[in-house]
Parts: structure tokens; sequence; C-alpha cells
């Protein structure tokens, strides 16, 4: 711990923190397999989840032939998420057929959008749980394993505080910690602000108290999460920047990143921060621009201008000049002409993103653009991102050029199959070098000698 803060005792941290009510005789040792889609926000709710789980008595098992209660934590990003989920339930059939103690539930984001409508069309599923109702799924499957049928349980808790400790049964050397849940940005393809509610945050010292355990369990680098982090609000009115400077002076874990960041949100105040903390606070930020001309942005809801994103990643490289930058972007958004998606192109190379994510525009229940005219031709939409893909990687093969022969800090994270060590470095690079077990959960020096755009190769300075 560092010197002048207080060492918070782990029972005083577990009385402050509400604890979720867990029924220790549901799972009289039957195995849960818990199959999981989508983004870092569903990672983490299935760790919740298997540690309420395990908690209640259930053995977590490896594969759903094991199991003798099976959840689907669903994605509904894109493309025909319910789909998938009804030809997985289907795929569990036979499972059932064997096994009539077999219970089937589905949770996340599928959960929340389609309700009872999942059962009353796929009557095999047993039961269906919401975002916000993680915490009750002990007592949802204890009334499931009692006989009762089709039990829902998706209601937003609109009112309650995000008031949780974080859940992890092994965190490793890197871990993440939820700090805001939901969104009220209404971006208008996105259906975020409708599977997971509105945005609330958690309070401050509840946050810092986490991190600490998590330091105390061997954890070295922590990633503080939200759909839209830099929107935080404690309720003391500390903002994102307030909790990141305290993550870095009054806890003790060696790296601090976080994702996402909107745009709008991401102020000067919070790049002080991170200039100040570069010890502690990576120099890597995923910043989603989504589109680059300002008309479809606009459409989009994003609330600010190309020029205004560039206006501010241009500050952004003054207080950090190694800035490393990762982005999203949609292809083919209504009304997305030819010369609007080359902007598209042309602010990608022009940011020089290492790292970019993009997606044809797929469109999503209750959101605005759903009924947007102009909907693109998936062929259209296809070929804007194939070339889109080209144009990013011929970049992002020269701009890792760079690292070879620099020698990057590396937190080793875990010995891979092929017996190399592997970990990242400062700025979210994957690295692999030959060395051994004893090097996890260290910082070691790696001379870069091969660099691709996804992974690099090293030697350990010794
Ligand atoms: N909160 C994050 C985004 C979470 S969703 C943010 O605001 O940046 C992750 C990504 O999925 C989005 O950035 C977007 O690029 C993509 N996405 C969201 N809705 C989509 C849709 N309807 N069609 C295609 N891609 C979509
Ligand atoms: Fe979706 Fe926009 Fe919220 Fe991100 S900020 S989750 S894209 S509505
Ligand atoms: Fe998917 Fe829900 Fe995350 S829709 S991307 S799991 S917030």
């Amino acid at each position: 711990m560092s010197e002048n803060q207080p060492n918070p005792d782990t029972s005083v941290i577990n009385n402050s923190i509400p604890q979720p009510v867990v029924n220790q005789d549901v799972g009289q040792g039957r195995g849960v397999f818990i199959s999981t889609y989508g983004c870092q926000m569903n990672v983490n709710d299935t760790e919740r989840m298997y540690s309420l789980l395990e908690m209640s008595n259930f053995a977590i098992v490896e594969t759903p032939e094991e199991a003798s209660l099976i959840i689907i934590n669903a994605c509904s990003i894109r493309e025909k998420p319910v789909h998938k989920v009804y030809s997985e339930v289907g795929r569990y059939q036979k499972l059932k057929n064997k096994n009539p103690d077999l219970k089937i539930g589905v949770g996340g984001c599928v959960g929340q959008q389609e309700k009872e409508k999942l059962i009353k069309n796929q009557p095999i599923i047993d039961f269906v749980f919401g975002t916000d109702n993680i915490d009750q799924l002990p007592n949802l499957v204890s009334q499931t394993f009692a006989g009762e049928k089709k039990v829902v349980n998706a209601k937003f808790e609109h009112k309650s505080p995000y008031h949780i400790e974080t859940l992890v049964r092994n965190p490793g050397v890197s871990t993440f910690v939820n700090i805001t849940k939901g969104c009220d940005n209404f971006c208008s393809f996105c259906v975020v602000p409708f599977t997971r509610g509105r945005e609330k945050s958690r309070p401050l010292n509840h946050v810092l108290m986490d991190v600490r355990t998590l330091v105390k369990r061997g954890v070295k680098e922590i990633t503080l999460l939200g759909q839209n982090v830099n929107s935080y609000e404690s309720e003391d009115g500390s903002d994102f920047a307030d909790l990141l400077k305290k993550v870095a002076t009054d806890t003790d874990v060696q790296r601090i990143r976080y994702t996402t960041s909107h745009p709008k949100d991401f102020n000067e105040k919070l790049m002080h921060v991170m200039a100040e903390h570069q010890n502690k606070i990576c120099e890597y930020v995923h910043l989603p621009v989504q589109s680059g001309n300002s008309r479809i942005l606009d459409r989009m809801n994003r609330n600010y201008t190309r020029e205004e994103y560039l206006a501010k990643i241009a500050l952004m490289k003054k207080y950090i000049p190694n800035l490393v930058l990762s982005t999203d972007i949609i292809v083919g958004f209504p009304g997305e002409t030819e010369e609007e998606f080359q902007d598209t192109c042309s602010i990608v190379e022009e940011v020089g993103y290492e790292t970019m994510f993009a997606f044809m525009y797929s469109p999503r229940p209750f959101t605005k653009a759903a009924s947007f005219e102009g909907q693109i031709a998936e062929e259209v939409k296809n070929r804007r991102l194939n070339h889109l893909f080209e144009v990013q990687e011929k970049m992002s093969f020269e701009l890792v050029k760079k690292y070879e022969n620099q020698t990057l800090q590396v937190l080793v994270e875990q010995i891979n199959e092929q017996g190399k060590a592997q970990g990242r470095s400062t700025q979210n690079k994957l690295v692999y070098f030959l060395g051994s077990e004893s090097l996890i959960g260290k910082t070691v020096p790696v001379k870069i000698t091969k660099a691709m755009p996804n992974v690099l190769r090293g030697e350990l300075v010794q």
C-alpha cells in the first residue's frame, strides 16, 4: 500500500458494499455452463453469474453436456441475435431429452430485449432474466428447479443505486472493474440504452475499495469499464478524471486502463490527469469515431463533428505525445453516400489508428435509425467494409514498424501453448517472447524484433 493510505481490511469492505443474497441450497452440486456473447460487459456479467452460482453450490463445468443448468448470456448489438439464441437452444434439445432435470435460461441484452417472447417462441427455455437482474439469479434458478415454469425477470431497477462489489473468481494479472452501467446517449443506431437501461455510476470509494482488494489478490492491471466511462459521475460529484486520479494515487495498482470513451465527453481535465500519471495510466485510448463525416455523425446523434473530433485528438497528442489510439466504425449507415464513406476512410488515415473495429450497419429494434430512409444494400455495405479494412491494414503495418528495435515494458500474463511468455505493453500491444513462468505478474523490458498489426515478437532484455 502507499504510505499515507489506510490499509483496508476485506471484512470492512464487504460490510460497506451490499452483498447479493445467495441461496446456498439451490445448486446441490449440479453443473452450470454459461455461453457468452458480446462485449466485455457481458464477459464480466458472466463472471458475476458464475461467482453467485458457485456461492449457491453449483459446480462450474466446461461443456453443456456436463451441465444441469445452461445459461446463454446473449448480445444484441448486431445481426440476428435472437436467431442465434434459438439455434443454440435448439442444439440443447437432445440434452434435455436425456436429462429432464436440465434447465435452460437466457440472459444478457437479448434477455432484456425479448423477455417472455423468447419462451413463447422456444418453450424449452425455462427462464429469462435481464441485465439488471443478475444478483437475483440464485433465486430465479431456485424457483425454476422448484418446478416453477417459465420464470421471467427482466425489469430495470431504475430507482436503486449501482452499489455492487466486483466478484471475480480468479482475477489473474489483469482484470476489469465496472464503474458505470447503462447508457443515456441514445446514438440513433444503438440498442444499448434499451438493453442496459439508464446510466448509473458506482460510488468512487466503492471502486477504490474494489481495486485495493483486487491488488491484494495479485492483480497488477485494472481496466475501468463502462459503456461511456467518461460520463462517470459519483454521488459526491466526482467525475471520471477525479476517479482516474484517485485510482492512480490512492491504490497500489500498477497499471490503469479504461474503456469505452465517448469523444464528446473526453475533456482536457482527463487529458491532464493522464499526462500527470503516465507512470500508471496507459497511453492507449479507444475512442470510437463511428464515421468521418459530420452529416452522418449528426444523424447518428453522436454530438461531435469531424472537425471537433480531430481537434480533440490533436489536443490529446499534445498532452500525451506517444498516445496510441483505436476506434470503432460503422459503414453503410442509412443515407451514407460514397463521398461520405470516403470521409470515413480519410479520417482513419488522418488519425492513424493502430487498431480498428469496423462493422456493417445493422438495424436494431427500438432505435431511430432503423426507420430512417436510405437503408443501404448489403452488398454495398460489404464492399465498403472490405475497402475500409484494406485502408486500415496497409496503414497499421506501417504504423507498427516503429516498435521494431524499441524496448517496451511488458506485463506478463501467461505462458501460452507454444511455451512463449505473453503479455501486453502499455500501448495495449500483445507481445510474445521466450520467457519462463516465474515472469507471470512481472513487468519486464522486451526488445521488439518483429512488429505486426496485432502482435509483436521480441526478446527479454536481461
Ligand atoms: N459504448 C460504446 C459502444 C458500444 S457498442 C461507444 O459508444 O463507443 C460497440 C460498437 O458496436 C459501437 O461502437 C459501434 O461501432 C458498433 N455498433 C453499435 N450498434 C451498431 C449497429 N446497429 N450496427 C452496427 N454496428 C453497431
Ligand atoms: Fe451505444 Fe452510443 Fe451508448 Fe455507445 S454511447 S452504448 S454507441 S448509445
Ligand atoms: Fe452486446 Fe449488450 Fe454489450 S448488446 S455489445 S452485450 S452492451
